[in-house]
C-alpha cells in the first residue's frame, strides 16, 4: 500500500499488486489518473481507509502524514520502505520494539546529476538515526536539516496533523 501516493505510480513498476491511497490534498486528479492507468487507487483520507486485509508492504515516500496512520495497516512481519523527507523513517526508528531497521537504499546516483541512477542497497545503518539531546544540539550539528524540520513541524502543527507543544 502506498498512502499519500500523489501522482507517483513508480511502485507499480516493480510490485505486482499495489494499492494507492490519496486524499488529493494538493494533488487533485491523481487518483483518477492512476485508475485510468489500470492501477488500484482509492481516493480517501488514510484515516478513513479500512482495508479488508492488512498489507505486507508500505511505501512511505514524502507522505505528509504521521507514519502511524499507515503502519496500523501493516501485517506482522511486513516491510516498510520509507524516506525521511517528512520524518517517516525517523518516526519508525523511534519505535524499535515495533520496527526493525533493516538497511538503507542510497539514491546518491540520481538521474539529472550526471550519474547513472543506480540505487545502492546496504545493511549498514550506522550513524543514520543518532539521537540528539535537544533541539539546540540538532541545530548546531545540522543547521540546514534543523531549519527544514522546524518548518515542517510548524506546518503540520498548523494543519492539526501533529501536536507540537513542548513535552515535559
Ligand atoms: C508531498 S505529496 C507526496 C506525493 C508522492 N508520495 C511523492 O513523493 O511524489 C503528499 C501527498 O499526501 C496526500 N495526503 C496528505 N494528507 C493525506 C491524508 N490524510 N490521507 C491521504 N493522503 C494524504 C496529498 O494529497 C499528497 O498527494
Amino acid at each position: 500500500m502506498y498512502p499519500s501516493c500523489g501522482f507517483d505510480a513508480s511502485p507499480a513498476r516493480v510490485f505486482p499488486n499495489v494499492t494507492f491511497v490519496d486524499a488529493e490534498k494538493g494533488n487533485e486528479g491523481c487518483v483518477q489518473l492512476l485508475q485510468e492507468a489500470g492501477l488500484k487507487a482509492i481516493k480517501t483520507d488514510i484515516r478513513e481507509y479500512h482495508p479488508a486485509e492488512e498489507h505486507d508492504l508500505l511505501i512511505l515516500l514524502n507522505p505528509a502524514i504521521p507514519a502511524e496512520w499507515a503502519t496500523c495497516h501493516l501485517s506482522t512481519g511486513g516491510y516498510i520502505i520509507a524516506n525521511d523527507y517528512h520524518g517517516s523513517a525517523s518516526q519508525l526508528a523511534q519505535k524499535p520494539d515495533q520496527f526493525l531497521l533493516f538497511g538503507s537504499i542510497d539514491l546518491v546516483n540520481m538521474p539529472g546529476q550526471n550519474k547513472d541512477g543506480k540505487a545502492i542497497i546496504s545493511r549498514n545503518i550506522e550513524g543514520l538515526f543518532e539521537q540528539v539531546s535537544s533541539p539546540e544540539e540538532f541545530r548546531r550539528l545540522r543547521p540546514d536539516a534543523f531549519e527544514f524540520k522546524a518548518g515542517l513541524i510548524n506546518s503540520m502543527a498548523e494543519r492539526g496533523i501533529i501536536d507540537a507543544s513542548p513535552s515535559d
